[in-house]
């Protein structure tokens, strides 16, 4: 290579360098704006209120941040939910993380991003969006139970979905293996 071209070289990657470092901060401002927005929608939108098991405290019932968004304990193993009886056709457990009623018990999802345990291990972001919209499991698998209210989380638009995700896969991973939910046929 002729050194003339050497130095043309040196020069397009002088530039190219601190061009490159900018878009990288760039993008890296843009997603931790991303995870603000979505850990905000996540308070907002009360995922914590199912999600994040109840424990007993001094005032009452309050959310165990120790196992924040891991969804129903596994070592909490509960007797038979008591049978629906006239108007009261639903029953929650103490952690509100699982519940009874005429489709079965449905057991509230790990959210965290444990890479065994947790829901949203081998989701893609549109496979959340999808699930959000549809109900799916995944986005194409079993009916998503009651009481997840995704018919309103699924009226979110795409941005703030994405939000949401980002946010939950940066969340500190807990292990909690969710038992599979047991439905109404099967009983
Ligand atoms: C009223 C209770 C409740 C609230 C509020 C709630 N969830 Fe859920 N969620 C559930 C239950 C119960 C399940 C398990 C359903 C099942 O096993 O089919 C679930 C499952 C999920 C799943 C797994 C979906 C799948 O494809 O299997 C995701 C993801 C999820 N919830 C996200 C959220 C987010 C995000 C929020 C807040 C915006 C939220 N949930 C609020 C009760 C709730």
């Amino acid at each position: 290579m002729k050194a003339s071209r050497i130095l043309l070289l040196a020069a397009a990657v002088a530039i190219a360098a601190p061009a490159v470092a900018f878009a990288q901060s760039k993008s890296s401002a843009k997603s931790a704006a991303q995870v603000k927005r979505g850990e905000y929608l996540v308070v907002t939108g009360l995922c914590h209120d199912c999600h994040t098991p109840l424990k007993m405290g001094p005032n009452g019932p309050e959310p165990d941040m120790s196992r924040m968004l891991s969804g129903h304990p596994e070592d909490m193993q509960l007797p038979p939910a008591p049978a629906p009886s006239g108007p009261w056709i639903m029953s929650a457990a103490a952690t509100l993380t699982a519940w009874a009623g005429p489709w079965g018990v449905s057991y509230t999802a790990n959210l965290t991003p444990d890479p065994e345990t947790g829901v949203l291990r081998d989701f893609t972001e549109e496979q959340f969006i999808k699930a959000m919209r549809t109900g799916k499991h995944q986005g194409q698998g079993r009916d998503i139970l009651p009481p997840m209210p995704w018919p309103w989380i699924g009226k979110k638009t795409d941005e703030d979905l994405k939000a949401i995700f980002a946010y939950l896969r940066q969340i500190p991973p807990i292990k909690n293996k969710v038992p599979e939910p047991v439905l109404a046929t099967a009983q």
